[in-house]
């Protein structure tokens, strides 16, 4: 199939979707670890894109990549009792998160998933949409008074999506200042990949870098915030159902504990983080792929406008936009916000003909699963076509991994792809973005996949 032609918009602006160029060959360790800290995207070689498994010695250790979709299902479900969360991962985000339940591993884990599933059953989800829907609104009226004005979409998106998680999650708890949350989430992130890279190479956890202390500062900001949040509801006589009353009524099944507040703390910084900046990152980049391709705004706005008869958007209408998810899907192949899943071997085991010896790192690269030339056809072009259920059928099931799988999969899928439906069926029959620069953004992976240096675009009313 040709590219879809499109109207330049400025003469150095690529028609096609940005990706990371990879090295043409394994880099040397030196060269491998300033990949590693200035982005670990690039530090992949082009055989992770090309080969079913890619493996590599580190340090005494083996790193082992994998794409194969059934060696994937392999690793994630059939033997998900080998393999705990990677190291290198923990070192990064357990000083913020602590044993919240995307850190936590075993029982710990367990009862933490359990303590919270209530609030993601798909009943409950449903009744959040107004909240989503209003929130989206508010966003679109905001951008309305800007007609003509450049705006940072990855920022935009981040507000909209943390208004969504306070209201939903927290009861609207509001006063928890969102600019100096999403600066300290993005300092602290910043910091991550010196983690990665230090935990490559074996060196112990206090190993200083350049940034440490902004990043602490950061983190002691954001554990203070919810510590507050935390204490308030402590306090407060009334129960409420939402996340923290779930997790303040939870028990350990084996000591038949409560929560203490630290834990409840790991856990409310998780869902906060984890709950907005991935779905803000999502809707991120499907903005930047809907100016590239105007014919498929076209044909999600007709979706929208024959949904909703051109009037408001209900919450009864969001599960009826067939199409407009498979865009979201689609621009999730192309950019998943969490470009890589990552775990260590806890044990010597054999996944179909792979064999992992214990403590190995396994990785999941699935930025490049989602890119495979053996799984994809044209991997670089973005088609939502792919996301027709036909289409979906005819493909393995571990191909596509934007949420994960098996017992750790993301607690929150059907949330944000509801979320993000209904935020784009609200601002795109009112508003068109279009690219402020002729810069394209470039891609930096900081445990999620953001734009570098933001997403500026142009607003313009439509009606
Ligand atoms: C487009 C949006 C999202 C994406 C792409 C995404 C992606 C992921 C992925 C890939 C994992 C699995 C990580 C692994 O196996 O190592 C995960 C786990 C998790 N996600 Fe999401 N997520 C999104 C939205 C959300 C939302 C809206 C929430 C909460 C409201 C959330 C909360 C979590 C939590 C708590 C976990 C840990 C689950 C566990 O280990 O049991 N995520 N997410």
């Amino acid at each position: 199939m040709t590219q879809p032609a499109r109207p330049p918009i400025a003469p150095s602006r690529p028609a096609h979707p940005i990706r990371v160029v990879p090295p043409p060959r394994p880099l040397s360790v030196p060269g491998l670890l300033r990949a590693v800290i200035r982005n670990p995207i690039e530090a992949w070689p082009q055989v992770v894109y090309e080969e079913p498994v890619y493996r590599r010695r580190l340090a005494g250790r083996d790193t082992v990549f994998i794409t194969d979709p059934e060696l994937v299902r392999l690793v994630l479900v059939d033997h998900a009792d080998s393999f705990g969360k990677a190291d290198a991962m923990l070192r990064a985000l357990q000083p913020a998160l602590g044993d919240g339940l995307l850190t936590a591993d075993g029982e710990r884990w367990r009862w933490q998933r359990r303590a919270g599933s209530p609030i993601f059953r798909h009943e409950r989800i449903l009744g959040f949409l107004p909240e989503m829907i209003a929130a989206a609104e508010r966003t679109r009226d905001a951008w309305l008074a800007r007609d003509g004005a450049t705006i940072e979409v990855a920022h935009e998106m981040m507000r909209t999506t943390f208004d969504i998680i306070v209201e939903t999650m927290l009861s609207g708890r509001r006063g928890i200042p969102v600019e100096a949350v999403e600066r300290s989430i993005t300092e602290y992130l910043d910091s991550t990949s010196w983690n990665v890279a230090y935990a490559l190479i074996g060196a112990p956890r206090w190993t200083p870098y350049p940034g440490r202390k902004r990043a602490e500062r950061a983190r002691d900001y954001l554990r203070a915030e919810v510590l507050r949040v935390v204490a308030e509801r402590r306090a407060a006589e009334e129960k409420r159902p939402d996340l923290i009353g779930l997790l303040l009524e939870a028990s350990d099944p084996e000591t038949g504990r409560a929560m203490s507040d630290r834990e409840l703390a790991d856990n409310l910084l998780t869902f906060i983080t984890a709950g907005h900046e991935t779905t803000a990152l999502a809707l991120t980049w499907t903005f930047y792929l809907l100016d590239l391709y105007p014919e498929i705004a076209d044909r999600v706005r007709a979706e929208i406008e024959a949904v909703t008869g051109g009037g408001s958007l209900a919450p009864e209408h969001v599960g009826r936009l067939a199409y407009t998810r498979q865009v979201l899907q689609e621009a999730m192949r192309l950019y998943p916000p969490a470009p890589i899943i990552a775990r260590d071997a806890l044990e010597e085991v054999t996944v179909g003909d792979v064999h992992i010896p214990a403590r190995a790192s396994v990785l999941l690269p699935v930025y490049a699963m989602h890119r495979h030339v053996r799984i994809w056809d044209e991997p670089d072009r973005f088609d939502p076509d792919r996301f027709a259920p036909e289409a979906v059928k005819a493909r393995h099931r571990y191909a596509y991994l934007p949420f994960g799988a098996g017992p750790r999969i993301c607690i929150g899928m059907s949330f944000a792809l509801l979320e993000a439906a209904a935020i784009l069926a609200v601002l795109l029959p009112a508003i068109r973005l279009r690219a402020a620069t002729a810069e394209p953004p470039s891609l930096k992976l900081r445990i999620t996949l953001r734009p570098g240096a933001g997403l500026p675009m142009r607003v313009a009313a439509r009606r």
